[in-house]
């Protein structure tokens, strides 16, 4: 079988606040393979975010092993996160996250910039996926002049501009109209069909059905399609 995209063991993380320790992890395996597409849900505080920020390089475990194509991430630096992340994972916030003072067009080339891709190539791979996404007539606008329908398109196009391999996304749809959230999951369809890895935080039942695995986290556990995943 081939080399797992994303493989965690023993994953704990706890948070330390003051002399107080909360843990909110506990002791997660998980496997994920090319090409899947998995749903996670879970109470508000159940720890979704704190495990899409350490699938998404964002934050490291307190404990335990995390290999990423094969190679071992759950201690590197920041910096190294870092650029691991911009290669390999598009990530999607809730918010947005997108910088206010850069028109939509700078918002998708930043990740390029970062990846040392030039100008030219830059500017036609953002117009290009910005076009994908119908804000093709949007290229100079702030983030505040959009709707949030349209800044979660624009987030999206900014999450594949390297190309990345594997997405993940945490409630996507969390702050969009029933409309602009259905747009953003046709996106999200199109791109697992296209035999990209999809990891999508939801509250929304309907939303989580158009994945075809479903993580469900529970005092910091995880069941994976149903099963309790132990060691
Ligand atoms: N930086 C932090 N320091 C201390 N505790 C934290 C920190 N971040 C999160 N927590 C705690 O970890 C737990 C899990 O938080 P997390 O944000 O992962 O939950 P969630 O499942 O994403 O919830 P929601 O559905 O509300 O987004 C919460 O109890 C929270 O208080
Ligand atoms: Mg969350």
């Amino acid at each position: 079988m081939t080399t797992p995209v994303i493989a965690l063991q023993h994953i704990s993380k706890t948070y330390r606040l003051g002399a107080v320790e909360v843990p909110v992890l506990r002791d997660i395996q998980l496997t994920v393979r090319k090409g899947d597409f998995f749903s996670i849900m879970g109470p508000s505080g159940s720890g979704k975010s704190t495990l899409m920020n350490i699938l998404g390089c964002l934050d490291r475990p307190t404990d335990g092993s995390y290999r990423l194509d094969g190679d071992e991430v759950a201690h590197l630096t920041d910096d190294e996160l870092a650029h691991i992340r911009n290669r390999k994972i598009g990530f999607v916030f809730q918010s947005f996250n997108l910088l206010t003072k850069l028109s939509t067009l700078e918002n998708v080339e930043l990740p390029m910039i970062y990846a040392g891709v030039g100008k030219e190539q830059r500017r036609q791979r953002a117009t290009e996926l910005l076009g994908m996404f119908g804000l093709g007539n949007r290229l100079q606008h702030l983030p505040t002049e959009l709707s949030g329908g349209q800044r979660q398109r624009v987030a999206i196009a900014r999450a594949l501009a390297n190309e990345p391999s594997i997405i993940m996304a945490d409630e996507p749809t969390g702050n969009l109209d029933t409309k602009s959230g259905a747009d953003v999951m046709r996106i999200f369809t199109a791109l697992h069909r296209e035999g990209r890895t999809i990891l999508l935080v939801t509250h929304e039942p309907d939303i989580a059905a158009a994945a075809d695995s479903h993580i469900e986290l529970l005092d910091g556990r995880i069941r994976v399609n149903g099963e309790e995943m132990t060691s």
